[in-house]
């Protein structure tokens, strides 16, 4: 008798230009996952602040109610789902500026925010499996802590500032990784941080073909 295979959900979290995204892109083809990139889902949100004009917290909460109608969905290209916001998936250019890296720390650390996008990025996994993936692969900051705590894998990745800061310049990005950090991992709702029973991953002296493997290893084990 064959046995099913279980539906497999994979949290990878890790700083900014940690290799979180392109390493789960890859695994998510390996073993046929919906990714979800996370950090897209902060960064969408920011345009529609910004176009109203907040650039910071307190412009947030100055403002009301900046978070209504705005209506969330899912696009899934191949291997990749992305958030949708009144029916428009942006282009990559227009959430991966400086404009959106100088504030979006800022407000993901609203908690109306992070609540904002809870339950929509919980739901992913519904998407993931109503679509016949195998499993979700989702990456971000608190996704192994907070949004699927009961992951089957969490891993959490990590890299040295400098070799960070070469990857996103490399990739002709102007982000100062370690200042997002800081903000990631020092506000109170869901900070950047290894999450207990996290699997480590430390990716300076390796290449992402080295780490997908490692971590491909782990799946096909569970
Ligand atoms: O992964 P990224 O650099 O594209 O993420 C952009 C910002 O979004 C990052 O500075 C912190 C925030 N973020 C978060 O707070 N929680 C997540 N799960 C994903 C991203």
């Amino acid at each position: 008798m064959s046995e099913e295979k279980k539906f497999l959900v994979i949290a990878v979290d890790g700083g900014a230009a940690s290799g979180k995204s392109s390493t789960s892109r890859a695994l998510a083809k390996a073993h046929r996952l919906m990714h979800v990139d996370t950090g897209a889902h902060y960064r969408t949100v920011a345009l529609p602040l910004l176009r109203r004009g907040i650039v910071c917290a307190e412009d947030f909460f100055a403002s009301e109610k900046p978070l209504e109608d705005l209506d969330l969905g899912t696009v899934v290209r191949g291997n990749e789902a992305y958030m949708s916001l009144n029916g428009i998936v942006p282009d990559d250019d227009e959430i991966r500026n400086d404009k959106v890296n100088a504030v979006v720390s800022q407000f993901a650390s609203i908690p109306e925010v992070r609540r904002f996008l809870f339950e929509y990025q919980r739901r992913q996994k519904d998407v993931a499996r109503e679509r016949g993936f195998a499993g979700l692969i989702m990456d971000g900051r608190d996704i192994g802590s907070v949004i699927f705590p009961d992951a089957d894998l969490r891993i959490f990745l990590t890299a040295d500032p400098e070799a960070r800061a070469r990857r996103r310049a490399a990739e002709g990005i102007a982000d100062s990784v370690a200042e997002r950090d800081k903000l990631d991992a020092s506000r109170k709702t869901a900070p950047l941080a290894c999450p207990e029973g996290a699997v480590k991953i430390d990716s300076t002296h390796l290449t992402l073909e080295e780490v997908v493997a490692k971590i491909s290893a782990m799946i096909s084990a569970l």
